[in-house]
């Protein structure tokens, strides 16, 4: 049996495992990052606090408590701490078979060690290795904190359930591994961005265009398909109404023409000057950090709008946050006082405004979420949404009594205080963990409806009956005293 991920451990943390830090913090996995230079330490944890800010933006969902990141230079150290590890130094077969040999010794044998080589193939990464059963590819694409794909590669000696394992643990952080089914070099992606990469050398030096005219003809096409299909489905679509038979037959024939070559051509150094004055001529002054913002930032709004669409990159979101509000409901449902649902929060850094307090569209965000833990605890969940009723917000009232700062930990109690057919009266009481202090309350009206129709609908009895419960175990608590307050001035 592999173990759970609590700490995740580091070898190398270049620009790859500053991406695996980032990511793994996020999603509440503790970090423990090794390198052999000391002033890494330093750049890993800038590496961190850059990746944030995309990060906290990608999803609302409700996070668990980030990890916490600490760093040594010693590597049998970090190997004793870790329950996954993940190898991220230079791409050198001979430096990493030494140091993947060296770290297995400290490593628990149910300790799975990944490593993050673009090309190199597992079954010689694990040839020195303690325990080489538990050792496999898992290929990551940079930025690692926003691109959800990871290749799993296995070699001679990898036991399934370490593969299984790796699957497990990165898809608890938000990503989609995909199963290679046999180690060739470059596994899968980087051939193919391979093959793009020679072609485009092969233009460049030919002279027959720039870097930047060659990225226009990815970017305003083909890259704006990609990401949602790939070539094949594309192709598929391309072939008319018999699809890639088709397309086959009337493009096939050209694959034999010599439109493209396989050899890359010489890294001259007028080509190796070409590339580099293209690619500054199309950074146009920015530096590298502020082009790196840009990519993370359409990064996000690509993945946010795919979800929409429940395709590719979106839909590895959604599932990651269907998981997130399931588990906060699950969370809730055992902390459950006098009756009440709780729900515990804290003031995520990005929730702050200039006062430095949590700002008020956050009050909302936050009894949604408790609301959305209360619903789905009496059975209004993906399944029920999905025979076409849900519960719609009707009317809201939000009072605030105190503050809250970033990082505070919170809880929210909550009550049902009415329920008929088609409505729901819920009250949120938001507190602070360190002093009980009440910070705001929220009054919301739901209306059950049939979503298909657009129409007020009777709920489910089963929904109706856990809610009378819910209402009847909490009938003994004085009425708060917010309840149907409205916004007015004394004597206007
Ligand atoms: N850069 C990419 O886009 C990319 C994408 C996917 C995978 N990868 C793979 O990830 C790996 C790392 O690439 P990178 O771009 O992060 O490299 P990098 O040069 O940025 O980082 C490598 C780090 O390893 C450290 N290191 C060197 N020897 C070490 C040792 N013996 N023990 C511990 N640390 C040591 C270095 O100090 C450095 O911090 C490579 O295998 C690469 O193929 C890279």
């Amino acid at each position: 049996m592999m173990r759970q991920v609590k700490t995740l451990g580091l070898l190398g943390t270049g620009v790859i495992g500053g991406g695996w830090a980032a990511r793994a913090l996020h999603f509440g996995i503790d970090v423990v990052a090794a390198d052999v230079k000391p002033e890494m330490e330093a750049w890993i944890r800038g590496a961190v606090r850059n990746a944030e800010g995309a990060l906290a933006r990608l999803t609302f969902a409700p996070l668990p408590r980030k990890g916490t990141l600490s760093f040594t230079t010693d590597l049998a150290a970090m190997a004793r701490q870790a329950d996954f590890i993940q190898e991220n130094i230079p791409e050198q077969l001979e430096l990493k078979q030494r140091v993947l040999a060296d770290v297995s010794q400290h490593a628990a044998p149910d300790v799975v060690i990944a490593s993050s080589t673009s090309g190199l193939m597992p079954s010689d990464l694990q040839r020195d290795m303690r325990a080489p059963e538990r050792l496999l590819v898992g290929h990551p694409f940079n930025p690692v904190y926003l691109l959800p794909l990871v290749e799993l590669v296995g070699g001679s000696k990898t036991s399934e359930e370490a593969l299984a394992a790796a699957g497990h643990f990165y898809t608890a952080i938000g990503m989609h591994p995909l199963r290679v089914r046999r180690e060739i070099p470059g596994h899968l992606t980087d051939r193919l961005q391979e093959a793009l990469w020679r072609e485009i050398l092969h233009l460049v030096n030919d002279g027959i265009a720039s870097t930047g005219e060659l990225d226009a003809s990815i970017i305003y096409g083909p890259g704006l398909r990609w990401a949602g299909m790939g070539t094949n489905l594309i192709y598929h679509l391309a072939g008319g109404e018999t699809g890639m038979r088709h397309m086959l037959r009337q493009f096939g024939p050209c694959l034999k023409w010599p439109w493209t070559k396989l050899e890359a051509p010489e890294l001259t150094e007028e080509l190796i000057d070409r590339m580099v004055e293209g690619t500054q001529a199309q950074a146009g002054g920015r530096s590298i950090r502020e082009l790196e913002r840009l990519r993370d930032d359409y990064l996000v709004a690509i993945q946010q709008v795919l979800r929409q669409f429940n395709i590719g990159a979106g839909a590895t979101l959604r599932t990651v946050e269907e998981r997130l509000y399931a588990e906060n409901a699950a969370g809730a449902e055992d902390a459950s006082v006098g009756g009440r649902q709780r729900m515990e929060t804290h003031v995520r850094p990005e929730w702050v405004d200039y006062n430095g307090h949590m700002t008020d569209s956050r009050y909302l965000q936050v009894f949604g979420d408790a609301t959305d833990v209360l619903f789905r605890s009496v059975g209004v969940d993906d399944a029920y949404r999905a025979s076409g009723r849900a519960m719609y917000t009707v009317e809201s009232h939000v009072t605030h009594g105190a503050e809250a700062k970033a990082l505070e930990p919170l809880y929210v109690l909550t009550r049902v205080l009415g329920v008929d057919d088609k409505r729901v009266h819920l009250f949120h009481a938001l507190h602070r963990r360190r002093d009980q202090v009440l910070v705001a309350t929220g009054e919301q009206m739901y209306l059950h409806v049939d979503s298909r129709a657009g129409k007020a609908a009777v709920m489910a009895a089963a929904v109706r009956d856990k809610l009378d419960r819910l209402r009847a175990t909490q009938a003994s608590l004085a009425p708060p005293k917010q309840v149907g307050r409205h916004v007015a001035m004394s004597g206007s």
